[in-house]
C-alpha cells in the first residue's frame, strides 16, 4: 500500500468522490456486483452476529445498508453510523426513515480515522467496503479498536483479489474494464468507478491486513473469502 503524503487532501478527494456519486451509489453496487453486495454484506453481519440490547457503529455506513441489515433483523441494537459525506448519510437517513428504523439507527457526519466516540463504547464495530479508502488505514483500525468495549469484535468487509490464476484474469478485466466504463457512464463522474480497482490492487492482501489488525491490538483475528474471494471479511476481537 502506498503512503499517502498529504492525508488532508486524500481524504477531501475521497469525500468529494462519494458526494458526487451518492446518487446513484446504491443502484450501481447493485448493477456491478450483480446483487451480489446484499448477500456480502447479510454474511458480514451473521459474522458480528448482533444480539438484542447490543451498541453497534457502523463505521464509513454511507447510504447505510450495513446498519439497515443490522436494523431489519429485529434486535432492539443501537446501531450508530458515521461518514464524511453528508450527501450519502442524507440518502442513507431516507432509507432508514421509508423502513421505520429511526428508533434504532442514527448517523453522524465524522471521520474513520478520528472516531467522535469515547474508548470501550460499543460491543461491536463494522466496515464495509469504507476503509480501504482511509488515507490512514492503520489509524483507522486502532480506532476501530479504541472506541470498542474489552471483547468487543470489529468485522471489516473488503474487496480481494481471488487467489485463482483464471478468475483473477477475469476479475482484472472486470475491475480495469467493464468496471470503471459502466460506472463513469451512470454516476456521471469519470474517476470514481476506475479508482476503484486502483485502491483495491492498492489494499494489502489477507494475510497482511491480518497482521495490520492485531498491530492496532486486536485478538484472534481471522479471515473468510465470500465468491471465490473477491471480497474478505476480517473479524477482531479486544
Ligand atoms: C464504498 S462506500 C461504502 C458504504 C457502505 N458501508 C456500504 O457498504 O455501501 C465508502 C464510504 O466510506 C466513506 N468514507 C471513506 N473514507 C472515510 C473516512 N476516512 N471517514 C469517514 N467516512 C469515509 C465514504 O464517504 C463512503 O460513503
Amino acid at each position: 500500500m502506498h503512503s499517502i503524503e498529504d492525508t488532508a487532501a486524500f481524504s477531501r478527494q475521497i469525500q468529494n468522490m462519494f458526494t458526487a456519486i451518492a446518487p446513484r451509489y446504491d443502484f450501481l453496487n447493485r448493477l456491478l456486483s450483480v446483487g451480489q453486495d446484499r448477500h456480502w454484506r447479510k454474511k458480514a453481519i451473521n459474522r458480528l452476529a448482533p444480539v438484542p440490547k447490543e451498541r453497534i457503529l457502523d463505521i464509513a455506513t454511507g447510504t447505510g445498508d450495513m446498519a439497515l441489515e443490522i436494523a431489519s433483523r429485529n434486535l432492539s441494537v443501537q446501531i450508530s453510523g458515521i461518514d464524511f459525506s453528508r450527501r450519502m448519510l442524507d440518502l442513507g437517513r431516507n432509507k432508514i426513515r421509508e423502513k421505520g428504523y429511526d428508533r434504532f439507527v442514527s448517523f453522524q457526519i465524522g471521520s474513520g480515522e478520528c472516531l467522535p466516540f469515547t474508548a470501550n463504547s460499543f460491543h461491536g464495530a463494522v466496515c464495509a467496503f469504507g476503509i480501504r479508502n482511509f488515507a490512514d488505514v492503520k489509524l483507522g483500525l486502532r480506532e476501530f479498536y479504541r472506541i470498542l468495549k474489552p471483547g468487543g469484535r470489529a468485522v471489516i468487509l473488503e474487496f480481494s483479489m481471488p487467489a485463482n490464476p483464471i478468475l483473477n484474469k477475469i476479475y482484472n478485466w472486470y475491475f480495469d474494464l467493464v468496471l470503471p466504463k459502466v460506472g463513469s457512464l451512470i454516476s456521471g463522474h469519470n474517476d470514481a468507478y476506475s479508482y476503484l480497482p486502483d485502491s483495491v490492487a492498492d489494499f494489502p492482501e489477507q494475510n497482511e491486513f491480518v497482521r495490520w489488525m492485531e498491530e492496532a491490538g486486536f485478538k484472534k483475528v481471522s479471515f473468510n473469502e465470500l465468491t471465490f474471494g473477491i471480497v474478505s471479511i476480517h473479524c477482531g476481537y479486544k
